[in-house]
């Protein structure tokens, strides 16, 4: 299967998952006060930063990663103007060398993003990139798609990819833009617990 080109989409304007404001379950994440300011959290995938920007605004210190040029420049833009600090950097999430570790990481549609076949990989990259102890945080599509992107997934898929590698702190069904409500799934994970298997 054809890897998609995401920087074509951004340069010709062909983004649907462009909703202009962040996740609704992660802005009602972050009202619970468990992401503490002065923490430090990564958003692979991250588009033009309106997750980011939400994480930043609850006091942060944000890296925004999206392998498309465009997307990376606008969401530096976007920011700005916000007067918000965060950092953006054009990377492969999957591939490339990680700068540093993180306290969060936060998905939001890069797992439905990638080709399915990539998935051993998505979570070797979140291993490399959370610090011993961190917390995962994930929006995750359930949708029966197969022929993506957005590739769907399930709860079984899900939890048979990372609970060996995670504690399951909560899953619950978040709040969603309004074509996505009923489903979406947030699982929230925690690397306190190493297993053998790391
Ligand atoms: C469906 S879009 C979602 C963007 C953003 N999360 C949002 O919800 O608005 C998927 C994003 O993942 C990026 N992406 C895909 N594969 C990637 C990879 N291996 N590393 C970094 N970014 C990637 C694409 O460039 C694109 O911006």
């Amino acid at each position: 299967m054809k890897a998609t080109d995401w920087e074509s989409h951004y340069v010709s304007g062909d983004t649907p998952w462009e909703k202009g404001e962040p996740s609704p379950g992660l802005v009602d994440f972050l009202e619970t006060g468990v992401a503490v300011p002065g923490q430090t959290v990564c958003v692979p995938g991250c588009g033009t930063g309106h997750d980011v920007r939400a994480w930043a605004g609850a006091g942060l210190e944000c890296l925004g990663v999206d392998m498309a040029p465009s997307a990376v420049r606008m969401a530096g833009e976007r920011t700005d103007r916000r007067v918000l600090k965060a950092e953006f950097r054009c990377m492969d999430f999957l591939a490339d060398p990680v700068p540093r570790q993180f306290d969060w990481l936060f998905e939001h549609t890069l797992f439905c993003a990638i080709q399915p076949d990539r998935r051993p990989d998505y979570l070797a990259a979140i291993l490399r990139w959370l610090k011993p102890g961190g917390r995962f945080l994930a929006v995750h599509y359930m949708i029966p798609d197969t022929d993506g992107p957005p590739f769907g997934t399930t709860p079984e898929e899900v939890e048979s990819l990372f609970s060996p590698h995670f504690e399951l702190v909560r899953q619950w069904v978040p709040r969603s833009y309004p074509n996505r409500t009923g489903l979406e799934r947030c699982y929230l994970w925690d690397r306190s617990i190493v297993s053998k298997k790391d």
